[in-house]
């Protein structure tokens, strides 16, 4: 049985994790109008990912006798100057998660509940895979800078499922 504590922890993770997915489906739309066609593929993936995260929690919560409470949203950035504007918001977006999550642990750790503790170790992990992808996209991006040929091939990469090439 989850802690009210931990449980409206989990439910402020919930609202993050959705909001993720609405930022990113935000910028999947803005890359998709300006036609990089395959950064918007991987952002309407990675917003869709998102999504699972929150469904996951949202089952944990339920499963072990909490509520799960599904969020109303705020709306989103919907412009950004360039693509490396894009990932550097999202390595900041992800390092506020990252945040969260640990302190999750942390209360799990607290109230000795090992059985969220052991469920919230899949983010951990997932959250350093996140960072590290979202700064390796932006090292190659500061390598490209405004050379329209890079961009292009960074772009049907990206599209490919080549994130980190
Ligand atoms: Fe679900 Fe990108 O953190």
């Amino acid at each position: 049985m989850l802690s009210k504590t931990l449980e409206a922890k989990l439910n402020d993770q919930i609202e993050k994790e959705a909001y993720s997915s609405q930022l990113y489906l935000a910028m999947a739309s803005w890359a998709e109008m300006k036609g990089y066609s395959g950064v918007s593929t991987f952002l309407y993936g990675h917003s869709d990912e998102e999504r699972q995260h929150m469904l996951k929690i949202v089952h944990y919560v339920n499963e072990r006798g909490g509520h799960a409470i599904v969020p109303s949203l705020d709306k989103p950035d919907t412009n950004f100057n360039d693509l490396r504007s894009v990932f550097q918001r999202i390595l900041e977006h992800e390092v506020s998660v990252s945040q969260s999550i640990n302190d999750i642990v942390d209360l799990c750790l607290k109230e000795k509940d090992h059985s969220t503790n052991n469920f919230m170790q899949w983010y951990v992990s997932e959250q350093m895979e996140e960072e590290s992808l979202a700064k390796s996209i932006i090292d190659k991006l500061d390598l490209i800078g405004t050379d329209s040929t890079g961009l292009y091939f960074f772009d049907r990469e990206l599209g490919n499922g080549n994130a980190a090439v």
